[in-house]
């Protein structure tokens, strides 16, 4: 009997949220946006016996190759929004436009996710990941992208749910990180706990590395500090930035997508990448940074991003290692 006890007292994640925000309607919307996880965990965990992997054969507004998964994924995460009830405006990294709820289904939140993150690593079964960022318009009528585009400070929530050996579910409403682990018997997220960087970061460095002589010299001179120590740090790099992120603030280190000279901005999307994994790593007590761009050292949650698709170099982590990073910038 102790064991089912044990399982009732621990928090479903909409029992967490209820709790958590006592925000009818965001806890209406996060309902949603847990079941539109559980059918994407589903969808991947099903792909390759229902003839999921693939390419749908078309590029997106980022000029990404778009996979079967990515274009699934991304229904899943727009009808699951829209029939909400909750929400004026969507963003999402498969939608060149955004799309503006009708006035009959239309609520308070406008909300930018990456359906499938990662979503190179489907075809070889490495985990990927769905990734949002929540902010609360201010105007009324007509929503605009103006209700978007806006620095990450204006975030009432982020999270991800990564598909990996098990479906884990983070979220922040702003009072810290919490992970939630998908019990497939029950069909719900069990609260596992509160998230944060450990009091002993482990030396990990994770970055692609293929691109080092693209990179300024500052970066270049960082990796070469990690690599040769005096106690050389760990190479770790999954090619999925919820996989990068989630090991980065579970056991420490720093994750880092820098600008290069092919992609002045870096390659990661503001508002459905680097907004919302910011908020997680401050949140769970590390750094999110910009590195050198637009002429200054700064927070990645200041970033205002000019279009929705627009991009921002990261360097994000616990403290040690990401103050390691600018220290080159800032001896100059
Ligand atoms: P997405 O699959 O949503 O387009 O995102 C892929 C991103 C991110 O997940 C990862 O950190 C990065 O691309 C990896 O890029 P490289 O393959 O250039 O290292
Ligand atoms: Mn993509
Ligand atoms: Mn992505
Ligand atoms: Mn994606």
């Amino acid at each position: 009997v102790e064991d089912v006890e044990a399982e009732v007292d621990k928090y479903t994640l909409s029992a967490f949220i209820i709790s958590h925000t006592k925000d009818k309607e965001m806890t209406i919307m996060m309902n949603a946006m847990q079941l539109a996880c559980k059918l994407i965990a589903r969808a991947v965990r099903k792909a390759g016996v229902a003839n999921l992997y693939g390419l749908h054969g078309s590029a997106n507004a980022s000029g990404d190759d778009v996979k079967k998964l990515d274009v699934l994924s991304n229904d899943i995460m727009i009808n699951a929004l829209r029939n909400s009830g909750m929400c004026a405006l969507l963003v999402s990294e498969e939608e060149e436009k955004p799309i503006i709820i009708p006035e009959e289904l239309r609520g308070k939140y406008c909300l930018a996710f990456d359906p499938l993150d990662g979503s190179s690593n489907i075809d070889c079964n490495v985990s990927t990941g769905t990734i949002f960022s929540v902010f609360e318009r201010k105007s009324t009528g007509e929503p605009t992208v103006d209700d978007i585009l806006r620095p990450g400070t204006d975030m009432v929530a982020a999270g991800y749910c990564m598909y990996g050996s098990a479906t884990d579910f983070v979220v922040t409403f702003g009072n810290g990180v919490h992970r939630f682990t998908l019990d497939d018997s029950v069909g719900e997220f069990i609260h596992f706990g509160e998230m944060k960087f450990p009091a002993k970061n482990k030396t990990i460095y994770s970055c692609n590395e293929g691109n080092f002589t693209l990179w300024d010299d500052k970066i270049q001179k960082a990796t070469e500090m990690f690599k040769a120590g005096p106690k050389p740090y760990s190479a770790r790099y999954v090619g999925s930035m919820v996989s990068d992120v989630h090991r980065t603030i579970l056991y420490g280190g720093v994750f880092y997508y820098p600008a290069d000279k092919k992609s002045t901005k870096g390659k990661l999307r503001v508002l459905y990448e680097g907004l919302p994994m910011a908020l997680l790593t401050e949140q769970a007590g590390g750094l999110a940074n910009t590195g050198m761009f637009k002429g200054k050292l700064g927070r990645i949650m200041e970033v205002i991003p000019e279009t929705i698709h627009d991009r921002c170099p990261i360097i994000m982590g616990c403290e040690r290692d990401v103050e390691k990073v600018l220290a080159f910038y800032k001896e100059g």
